[in-house]
């Protein structure tokens, strides 16, 4: 029978067969895939995983600390938190060029979670929150020239350098069974129900160099449109929201004085698989209200504006 619970049963059948009495190590992102995978494996073989979380330090507002707590205190799962954020940060200060920030997000990635692995004395296994369509999207493209519009950073080159097997219990599953599973395992609906966030975080949402001033504004602002979006019921129309924090600065005038702050560009997109969307048609006053709140409450910006293109022909980052 296939039932969330009936899976749940037969992955963790699996993957002890799989690993028998073996060491595994989980990369954690901080999103569904990943944390799944790791609550699921856990259940399996319990303290033979290892999670290793590392953090660059271009997460949403209290995300990190989020995910950190929920391992540790909730379900007891040993973790490693590692703050790399002066090393990512560092690495992307003087960097403006959007495929660059990718490829040296990617690098560092590798290069702290290998140091991690390591130390922690090395692992057989490495445990991965692969989900079906990322299996049929690396084979669908052989046969024709293609095109990469933006390169993904994920873990892919980590198993060859390694030299590690592979343990991937969300395989055969879409998106939503991953959310149906997750729920199964008893992770709180706000976390299985979150939009997507791209692995390269707020580096993607600021054009131009990275720095820990800019993350700061762009962190406030995005957190402020979330919670308006959430007030209004929308989060769940939603696929996809969040600001961007543009590198332009505009004049502006606050009680009696001039401003010269950066605008902040607002995004929302419905879309079924992220390959198409269309940008999400809000009422007017919600935009008003949102853009008066992030002007009033962040300092560092004063102008607003909404994105209002559909993939094609933009995407649904900005970079
Ligand atoms: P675009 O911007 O290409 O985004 O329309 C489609 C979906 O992919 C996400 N995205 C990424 N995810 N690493 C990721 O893990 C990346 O480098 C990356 N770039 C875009 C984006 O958030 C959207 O869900």
């Amino acid at each position: 029978d296939w039932t969330m619970s009936a899976y749940r049963q037969r992955a963790v059948d699996k993957i002890r067969a799989q690993v028998g009495k073996g060491r595994v190590i989980c990369a954690l992102s901080g999103g569904v895939d990943s944390s799944v995978a790791a609550i699921l494996i856990h259940e399996a073989i319990g303290d033979q995983l290892t999670c290793v979380f590392v953090d660059h330090g271009l997460m949403r507002m209290n995300e990190a600390d989020e995910v950190v707590s929920m391992f540790r205190d909730h379900y007891n799962i040993p973790l490693v938190h590692v703050d790399a954020a002066d090393k990512f940060i560092g690495a992307l200060e003087g960097e403006a060029d959007p495929e660059t920030k990718r490829k040296t997000i990617g690098r560092l990635f590798i290069e702290v979670f290998e140091e991690e692995a390591k130390k922690l004395g090395g692992a057989q296994f490495l445990a991965q929150g692969t989900l079906y369509p990322d299996v049929i999207e690396s084979v669908s493209f052989s046969g024709g020239p293609s095109v990469t519009i933006k390169s993904h950073h994920n873990v892919g080159g980590l198993p060859a350098r390694m030299n590690m097997q592979l343990v991937e219990p969300l395989r055969e599953l879409f998106k939503d069974e991953v959310r149906a599973l997750g729920r199964e395992l008893g992770l709180p609906d706000r976390f299985v129900g979150r939009h997507p966030f791209p692995g390269p975080g707020l580096a993607i949402r600021l054009p131009g160099g990275v720095t820990r001033d800019k993350l700061d504004i762009l962190r406030r602002a995005d957190a402020i449109y979330l919670d308006e979006i959430r007030k209004a019921g929308l989060y769940d129309k939603i696929w996809q929201a969040f600001a961007v924090l543009l590198p332009v600065q505009t004049v502006g005038v606050m009680g009696d004085g001039r401003t010269y702050e950066f605008v902040c560009a607002l995004r929302a997109v419905t879309s079924v698989d992220g390959m198409t969307a269309d940008f999400f048609p809000y009422d007017m006053n919600f935009l008003g209200r949102a853009a008066t709140r992030i002007i009033n409450e962040v300092r560092g910006i004063n102008r607003v504006v909404y994105d209002v293109t559909s993939k094609p022909p933009g995407t649904i980052e900005w970079e």
